[in-house]
């Protein structure tokens, strides 16, 4: 892999840079058009804009609906480029996901599973029938670091939509946030002018809501903690954490409901303090407002008996759970 030389958040000239990318981008596509993948995370929403502005309608952005995202998520984000003059195409992919995540238990396995299921088949079949020739991607220099550590599975497009790189001479991939670091794309976000709901987005994994889903992650096991996640988004909206998220286990517990005996649901809550996610302690939350989550919780997410927080802090624990 080249070296490529960092340039820090606080050395980056915003307007220079986005400048710079827009330029460039024009000279590397020329006449041709491209595509992308929008996930409404900062790293691809940033680099959504920057293409977008560089080739407007030739750049083709593409949401694609795992059925695995938070609540009225492919329509909100969808939204925010539509009230910044970006066309987003949103493809429902929820069959696709589902059926590759059937009887899964193991984390990397669905991890896998879901990976192979967006640049195999469904964005790369997008990028075939599509034609286009370019490939915006948002790796950050992060990303190149964990993939030569060894972390992260390769950053190599080619290789995972199963393209041979021979037969599919001209094909190019760009990747304009490659020199910066989450901080510096933040800044270069809002520069941009996205919103502050995308440029201080907290982080959220790219298996989405397959992480925070202990054991098989069905259709009803997904709906039933999106609906937990959006009670705790909401009622955490003004905690100044890293990170917060709610868990659905995979073990029952007895609880009690109109009088009878209930096998049902827990879900652990978790929320971190952290700076950059390498080390994490758990939020000292107030109790009262975790007494509220809880009774939210066990009121409005069907079959949930048990709502728990966790105090163990990152190293050993980890910050998502699966
Ligand atoms: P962990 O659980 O490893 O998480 O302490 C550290 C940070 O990374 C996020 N995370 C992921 N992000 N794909 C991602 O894009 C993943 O598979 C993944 N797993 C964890 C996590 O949300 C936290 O911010």
């Amino acid at each position: 892999m080249p070296e490529v030389k960092e340039i820090r958040a606080s050395e980056l000239d915003t307007k220079e840079f986005i400048e710079k990318k827009v330029s460039e981008i024009r000279q590397t596509v020329g006449n041709g058009v491209a595509i992308n993948a929008l996930s409404g995370g900062v790293d691809s929403s940033a680099v959504t804009m920057l293409g977008a502005k560089a080739l407007g309608q030739r750049l083709k952005t593409y949401f694609i609906d795992n059925g695995i995202m938070r609540e009225g998520e492919p329509e909100q984000i969808v939204s925010v480029f539509k009230n910044m003059g970006v066309n987003v195409e949103i493809i429902d992919a929820q069959e696709e996901f589902f059926s590759a995540l059937k009887g899964i238990e193991d984390p990397e396995e669905k991890r896998e599973a879901i990976t192979q299921t967006f640049y195999k088949k469904v964005f790369g079949n997008l990028v075939k029938k599509s034609g286009a020739k370019y490939l915006l991607q948002g790796t950050i220099l992060t990303d190149i670091d964990e993939t030569v550590a060894g972390i992260k599975r390769q950053h190599n497009v080619f290789e995972q939509l199963g393209i041979d790189p021979q037969e599919a001479f001209g094909y190019k991939i760009i990747e304009p946030l490659v020199e910066l670091r989450k901080d510096g794309v933040r800044k270069v976000a809002q520069a941009l002018g996205l919103p502050s709901s995308i440029y201080n987005r907290m982080p959220f994994p790219g298996p989405a809501l397959c992480a925070r889903v202990i054991g098989e992650a069905t259709r009803e096991r997904i709906s039933l903690v999106r609906k937990a996640t959006s009670i705790l988004e909401e009622e955490l909206a003004s905690v100044k954490a890293f990170q917060y998220m709610a868990i659905l286990h995979n073990d029952r517990v007895t609880g009690m409901r109109d009088n009878k005996r209930d096998f049902g649901q827990q879900i652990e809550i978790r929320c971190w303090d952290s700076i950059d996610a390498r080390k994490a302690t758990p939020t000292r939350l107030d109790f009262s407002l975790l007494e509220k989550l809880a009774n939210r919780i066990v009121k409005e997410v069907p079959g949930v008996v048990s709502v728990t927080y966790n105090i163990a802090a990152k190293p050993p624990s980890t910050i998502e759970a699966v």
